[in-house]
């Protein structure tokens, strides 16, 4: 599924050594399942363990030595791994 979302779509970025960006109208929502108001449109969230404003994205990915391609052979490799991060931890 590639082009533009279509509306009430959503779509997750993998960003080479930063953040996850979802785009779309998505509900965000915390560990016990309530759900954090937001208007936002892209939300960038933290994989590098480094931001001050966790789970969100603060740029401090940037100064790190977090590295991760993340290109489509990877994540297809690791979605693939049962028992892997393709499982739901819950
Ligand atoms: S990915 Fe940007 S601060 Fe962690």
């Amino acid at each position: 599924m590639t082009g533009p979302l279509r509306r009430g779509e959503a779509s997750i970025t993998v960003c080479p050594d930063g953040p996850l960006l979802v785009r779309g109208a998505v509900r965000l929502e915390d560990a016990e399942g309530t759900e954090v108001d937001h208007d936002r449109n892209v939300i960038a969230l933290c994989r590098c363990g480094r931001s001050a404003r966790k789970p969100l994205c603060d740029g401090s990915h940037r100064g790190s030595r977090f590295r991760d391609p993340a290109d489509a052979d990877g994540i297809a490799a690791a979605l693939a791994q049962p028992g892997g991060p393709a499982d739901d931890p819950h």
